[in-house]
């Protein structure tokens, strides 16, 4: 990359990129709701968009004995929102009797600690099974039946066909929505989850009669498709037909829930390998996985977004779901990711995907590891790993979210193979490589080096956002990025400026300007949380 002299700038020179004002959509409220025009999509609380910098706490961390492991966790890592679950058997333990307690003390703890929730409902559905409904619901298999095997016998989850348990899930689901109504006009709520990782293992529908019947019978005209089930999806015909009657379900309570207080929505998928059609027995058959999200769309209008749940380690399958589940008609946000170190620079490759929240899962201090899923232990290291790109992100968390919806963002993480990863924005191809220092090229002849210690550690990601036709923000992680003109970029294209600064409401603020050894090989960033703003032009 080649630094042209320039003369010195103003220590602070606020930038062209005012923020426009943001047309909100016609719903307006102050309620957070999901904006979306040409493809990208925006959070919008308070008004504006909002990048949720997320955590989510341990199964049961949901009681206030709890909460003063969560708040100290989510100052550590710069979070600014904690997802928590509310369970159905904690609101309702006997029927009809509602207890919001913890949901109030919930509401207090996080404006008190200035951070914002997403619910978590956990109904029929916690990884598929009833693990979480009330026991009057579990020790009744007449009024809320259990799903049945082909032989006839109980299967461990709640049929989605069964009325009686729809109706008793979506009370105690409205329940909560209309507390939060009442006791939450501040919106410390910005996101509901309905459910958690719905659908079935193992068997993968209900056979029972009523079922069957259905089964049977036509698919819906939504669908697109024509015949029975079997005849429409062939061997996945099991599976679709759990899934449409799953995310019917869940859209019964998404449509009643919005009645009440217009939330946005969302459900969470247990995922299967993103590059094979799962067999139905083998996945969580009714579940958002990235190959049903056309049937959830049509089976339930009222959920916002389909989203992953991602504990797979492999780079290329982490890329695969983040791309699957970012569509025009999709919000990405990545609720729950495993918690180990390795998983942090998937931040930097969520947020330039456009994504409007990530959150990796058991950040607390209750003790808990859910390691192989997450890390062995939130050591300094695993906890400074997400520090990093959230502290970057927390300081312009507002203009970000903006700048995702309206400019075209790109984001890399170190792949498996560390190889370099590139993209064209504006003309240039800007290129993401790893395991360098900030000096020199690893490549170098002319002085040997030692490689860092990050260089064989899956650590290091970063972002790029194009803000203006010739102008460029640019920050990561153990990572180094190259701007080099592409076919697109105009004749005698150069690198004008790099600065380094912040992002305020009006703009960029420039703190100085980065030349010599801290661009001559590249843009290098290391463990600091920097923000660039890159400025190209040309001589003629
Ligand atoms: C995914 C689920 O959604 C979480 O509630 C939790 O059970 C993790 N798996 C595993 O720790």
């Amino acid at each position: 990359m080649t630094i042209e002299p320039f003369k010195a700038v103003a220590c602070i020179a606020l930038a062209g990129m005012v923020l426009a004002a943001i047309p909100v959509s016609a719903q307006s409220s102050d309620v957070p709701h999901i904006v979306s025009r040409n493809g990208r999509h925006a959070l919008i609380v308070d008004g504006v968009p909002f990048l949720m910098l997320g955590a989510q706490v341990n199964n049961s961390s949901n009681y206030a004995s709890a909460l003063p492991k969560v708040w100290p966790m989510l100052d550590r890592i710069h979070a600014n929102t904690v997802e928590v679950p509310v369970a159905w058997q904690q609101i309702e333990p006997v029927e009809g009797r509602f207890d919001y307690g913890f949901v109030q003390t919930l509401l207090e703890q996080a404006r008190a600690h200035d951070k914002r929730l997403v619910l978590l409902w956990f109904g029929a559905y916690k990884n598929t099974g009833p693990g979480y409904v009330p026991d009057w619901v579990k020790q009744d298999n007449r009024r809320f039946p259990r799903m049945k095997k082909p032989d006839g016998t109980d299967h461990y989850v709640l049929s989605p066909h069964a009325k009686t348990t729809l109706e008793a899930d979506k009370r105690a689901f409205l329940g909560l929505i209309t507390y939060l109504r009442d006791h939450d006009r501040q919106n410390t709520t910005i996101l509901v989850q309905v459910e958690n990782e719905t659908g079935s293992y193992a068997v993968p529908r209900d056979f029972g009669p009523a079922a069957q019947k259905l089964f049977e019978g036509p698919v819906p005209a939504k669908l697109g498709r024509k015949g029975t089930w079997a005849q429409a999806y062939g061997a996945q015909a099991d599976r679709a037909f759990n899934t449409w009657y799953t995310a019917a379900y869940c859209n019964a309570l998404a449509v009643a829930g919005k009645a009440i207080k217009p939330l946005p929505l969302y459900v969470n998928a247990a995922l299967s390998d993103p590059f094979k059609v799962p067999a139905p027995t083998a996945v969580a058959s009714g579940g958002p996985q990235q190959d049903v999200i056309e049937i959830w769309k049509a089976a339930a209008p009222a959920i916002d977004f389909e989203a992953p749940d991602i504990y797979e380690r492999k780079s290329a399958k982490v890329f695969a779901y983040l791309d699957a589940y970012r569509r025009a008609d999709n919000p990405l946000a990545v609720p729950e990711i495993g918690n180990a170190a390795e998983y942090a620079r998937y931040a930097w490759a969520a947020f330039g995907r456009g994504a409007i929240g990530f959150a990796p899962f058991g950040m607390d201090d209750t003790g808990y590891t859910n390691y192989p899923l997450g890390a062995k232990t939130l050591d300094d290291a695993t906890l400074d790993a997400f520090a990093t790109p959230y502290q970057v992100f927390a300081g312009m968390q507002r203009a970000w979210a903006k700048i995702a919806f309206e400019h075209p963002t790109w984001g890399s993480a170190k792949p498996d193979d560390g190889t370099p990863q590139s993209t064209t924005l504006g003309g240039w191809k800007i290129t993401a490589s790893y395991g360098e220092w900030q000096f020199g090229h690893r490549t170098d002849t002319w002085i040997k080096s030692e490689p860092p210690a990050w260089a064989s550690q899956p650590i290091g990601g970063a972002v790029v956002a194009q803000i203006a036709p010739d102008q460029y923000l640019v920050a990561g992680d153990h990572v180094r990025v190259d701007f080099t003109p592409g076919a697109g970029a105009p004749k005698n294209a150069l690198i004008l400026r790099v600065e380094e600064g912040r992002l305020s409401p009006s703009g960029f603020v420039v703190d100085r300007v980065w030349n010599g050894d801290q661009t001559d090989y590249g843009l290098t960033f290391v463990d600091r949380p920097v923000l660039l703003r890159v400025t190209t032009g040309r001589y003629e």
